[in-house]
């Protein structure tokens, strides 16, 4: 099934469409940041309050890294990815109405069908000789003309993980399924795709699939999702890519909103009925954003997640040079509170002190063993597939009335909606939103290997002794509501309409 790279043969480009549905990777960063250094010369800096709205601009178009950067406060969203920060209140009241049950409005099922990637020119006037290094690079890690994070060979794809492919002989069709939303991501492709593939490859390229979702792209990105179509059929993964001009940024829209229908696009393939027989029947979601990570990243998570038999497992995402908890905005731990705790000066004085108030999550985040939390999300999740196939769960923004928060709360309360809230972070799967910066975090944090021993063979996970099984408990009855880091108060986890006054 050899793709034509002459780009002018629709017919072809409709099959591949209708053939190649699988890789839905919306990456949402946008400049990351430049410089690694200046980020860490800010830890010296004193930290000072603002308005998380201030800082709304640096989100997707940021400036984090810059000088100017240097001599100001740190700022609550300082950051440019998906739903770190919180997003400008005022854009809240002029959102739109939601579908039913608040749930955004999903595309037409002929979605996928009509929109056949297309070659675009997207100003970034990457010669052909710099396009096929990166696609080289995504397939080839010995590729060195891009330096990416280290993922030391000899410890990747232990035997550890044999009892994945294990899972998938006993559940035919696509079993794992690799869903981004990427935004101007280029730098970070050839780390990021290098290990979904390696991935893919050691999970049997008939058990994966991935769907990218790229929008508004303008330094090559898309030319490189684009390209990497020939090669990846070759290898027989299921590809489905796919354009929004959705701007989460945008005036007059609410940010989460937009967010959340972007994720739900990568995950058409298994909810749209047409493409749905492909797959088996538990598939398992990887959803990542646009980070730096190993193999067996995204390996571990997805084994502790099958092990653990969670709904949802979260990595952890970390700035500052490994020193800052990113997620703190969306993450609460299981006394419903932040990870860490944000006083109302908004500072990050206590950073540090992870866990404070939640004994278990504080033992066990030392120990390095997973343990269960309200809501997460950290850079990259796994996701049980069932509520969102038969349509009990989609990613959404607070409906009126419910507490304003990133799309991994709404997502909280709503696995607490139907029995299914099993959400674990694994305190040793660390990603960064740079190469440089992961490298740094594995550094002074760890990689998974250091953790586990992955030359022990595990081909069911009754062999696996060591892991200490998580012992879920009922989710916290309330959580700390925070629509801003200078505005939070307690709420009920599930919100039930018009119980507003007793917020
Ligand atoms: C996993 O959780 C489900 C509840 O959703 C339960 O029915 C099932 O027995 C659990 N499986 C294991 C192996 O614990
Ligand atoms: C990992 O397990 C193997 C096989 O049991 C053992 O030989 C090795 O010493 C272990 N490595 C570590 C670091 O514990």
């Amino acid at each position: 099934m050899g793709i034509s790279q002459t780009f002018n043969s629709s017919a072809k480009l409709v099959r591949l469409a209708t053939l190649c549905i699988g890789l839905v990777v919306i990456i949402w960063n946008a400049t990351s940041m430049q410089s690694t250094q200046n980020v860490y010369s800010r830890l010296t800096k004193p930290y000072a309050a603002s308005n998380p709205a201030d800082d709304l601009h640096n989100e997707f178009y940021g400036t984090v890294g810059s000088s100017s950067d240097l001599t100001g406060p740190v700022q609550a969203g300082r950051h440019n990815h998906a739903h770190h920060a919180p997003p400008n209140p005022s854009s809240k009241a002029e959102s739109a109405s939601l579908g039913l049950n608040g749930r955004p409005r999903l595309p037409p099922v002929e979605f996928i069908a009509q929109h056949v990637p297309q070659p675009k020119e997207d100003g970034s006037h990457l010669e052909k000789q710099q396009l096929n290094g990166y696609i080289d690079a995504i397939f080839n890690l010995d590729n060195s003309i891009f330096w990416r994070l280290e993922c030391p060979e000899q410890h990747n794809q232990g035997p550890r993980y044999q009892v994945l492919r294990e899972l998938s002989k006993q559940d035919p069709g696509i079993k794992y399924f690799f869903a981004l939303d990427l935004y101007n991501i280029i730098d970070i492709l050839p780390r990021l795709l290098g290990s979904i593939i390696q991935v893919i490859k050691f999970l049997g390229a008939e058990n994966c699939a991935l769907s990218i979702i790229e929008g508004r792209s303008h330094d090559g990105t898309y030319s490189v999702l684009y390209g990497i179509q020939e090669e990846l059929s070759k290898h027989g993964v299921q590809y489905w890519l796919d354009q929004s001009d959705i701007n989460p940024h945008a005036d007059g829209v609410d940010r989460i909103e937009e967010l959340s229908k972007l994720r739900n696009m990568a995950l058409e393939p298994l909810t749209n009925p047409k493409t749905r027989p492909m797959f088996s029947d538990k598939p398992v979601i990887m959803f990542v954003n646009d980070v730096a990570i190993c193999p067996d990243d995204l390996l571990e998570m997805t084994y502790q997640h099958l092990l653990q038999n969670a709904t949802q497992t979260c990595a952890m995402d970390w700035v500052d040079g490994g020193d800052l908890f990113y997620d703190a905005w969306v993450s609460r731990s299981m006394s419903g509170n932040t990870f860490f705790e944000i006083p109302q000066d908004m500072s990050w004085a206590f950073s540090r002190n992870m866990f404070w108030d939640e004994p278990d999550a504080y033992t066990l985040y030392r120990e390095k063993k997973p343990f269960q939390v309200f809501s997460c999300w950290g850079g990259m999740v796994v996701l049980d597939s069932a509520p969102f196939i038969d349509g009990q769960i989609s990613f959404r923004r607070n409906v009126e009335g419910e507490c304003y928060g990133g799309e991994p709360q709404t997502l909280a309360s709503d696995l607490v909606k139907i029995g299914m809230s099993r959400v674990q972070t694994l305190p040793y799967v660390h990603v960064a939103y740079s190469n440089h910066e992961a490298e740094r975090v594995k550094k002074i944090r760890e990689y998974v290997h250091d953790v586990v021993n992955v030359t022990v063979p595990v081909n069911k996970f009754e062999d696996d002794k060591e892991t200490q099984r998580v012992k879920w408990k009922q989710a916290p009855p309330r959580y700390r509501c925070m629509p801003g880091f200078n505005q939070q108060w307690w709420v009920d986890t599930v919100y039930v309409p018009g119980d507003e006054h007793l917020q």
